[in-house]
């Protein structure tokens, strides 16, 4: 019996089946779902994202810059590979229609009042699924008070994450008497990376911070911290990525800028560019009115 759509049909049979690698360091075991997943957040052509993190008051409040998401932040979203954020702020600020996928705050209790490493699992994971977040973030907090039970929250997430094909970013938090050197974060990344985390979110360090990206098996991005003049943040992420973070994920140093649109742009430059610093600068500068070469507020 000859089928309804005829007979004119190629198999290619001299052409072998395409089997290419996933793009993301350490993720080429993943689930079809947790890949594409990745693959949102992570551009495949550059193996790198440009995160816009907003999640800051989840536990210190109406942080400066973030006083009226929607007024200050919705202009950003569409530049950023992913959008850092509460549930709360998704829901209530940020639009469903945004095409900007989503890595969700995943844990959360104590306030700035409180021991911040007394943190508990913040969210259901059908919640995430049924907000279609791209992941889920959760601080670590290796040496800290609670480290033992902040871990065992990433775990968790990491079980419930593989069930639902979501990813778990594991965020290393610093404690008042750690340093922020290249031991620590090799430390604590490579413990997000043993027991689960797809992908890790840590702060730069000036010295051997190459170390810490080879001794993690999955990407690293790098966390922006507190406010620096645009050159030196831009500076910072450049460092970064060329010695193997596979992106950023920056607040304060984007919308506490005088112009967080123009600086957005120009850590874009950085980050899948390649640009310099230098170079990245004015297109920061170009943004805020200012003459080329002219300083800016930092
Ligand atoms: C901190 O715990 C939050 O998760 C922030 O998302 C993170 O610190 C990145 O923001 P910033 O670049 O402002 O440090």
């Amino acid at each position: 019996m000859p089928e309804a759509d005829g007979d004119a049909k190629n198999f290619y049979t001299d052409v072998p089946q395409a089997n290419d690698g996933f793009f993301l360091k350490g993720s080429g075991s993943l689930d079809w779902g947790m890949s594409n997943r990745l693959a949102r957040v992570f551009r495949p052509q550059t193996g790198r994202t440009v995160m816009l993190a907003i999640d800051h008051g989840y536990f210190q409040g109406p942080t400066t810059g973030l006083e009226r998401v929607d007024v200050s932040i919705l202009p950003l979203v569409p530049l950023a590979d992913a959008l850092m954020c509460t549930r709360g702020i998704l829901r209530s600020v940020v639009p469903p229609s945004t095409r900007t996928p989503v890595v969700m705050r995943a844990s959360g209790g104590p306030s700035i009042l409180k021991e911040l490493s007394d943190e508990q699992i913040a969210i259901d994971i059908e919640d995430a699924a049924r907000l279609n977040v791209a992941a889920l973030a959760v601080q670590v907090f290796i040496g800290g008070e609670h480290e033992t039970q902040s871990v065992h929250n990433m775990t968790r997430l990491v079980d419930l994450g593989l069930r639902f094909g979501i990813p778990v970013m594991g965020v290393t938090a610093v404690g008042k008497q750690l340093t922020r050197d290249a031991k620590y974060l090799r430390l604590a990344c490579r413990i997000c990376a043993e027991l689960g985390a797809q992908f890790v979110k840590t702060y730069y360090c000036d010295e051997d911070f190459e170390t810490v990206t080879s001794s993690c098996p999955v990407p690293i991005v790098m966390a922006g911290g507190k406010k620096l003049p645009e050159l030196d943040a831009l500076t910072m992420a450049h460092h970064a990525v060329v010695e193997g973070a596979a992106g950023v994920d920056m607040g304060r140093n984007i919308f506490q800028s005088d112009s967080p649109e123009g600086m957005m742009r120009a850590v874009i430059a950085v980050v899948h560019e390649g640009a310099r610093p230098e170079d990245a600068l004015e297109i920061y500068r170009s943004s805020t009115g200012a003459p080329s070469g002219q300083s800016t507020r930092s």
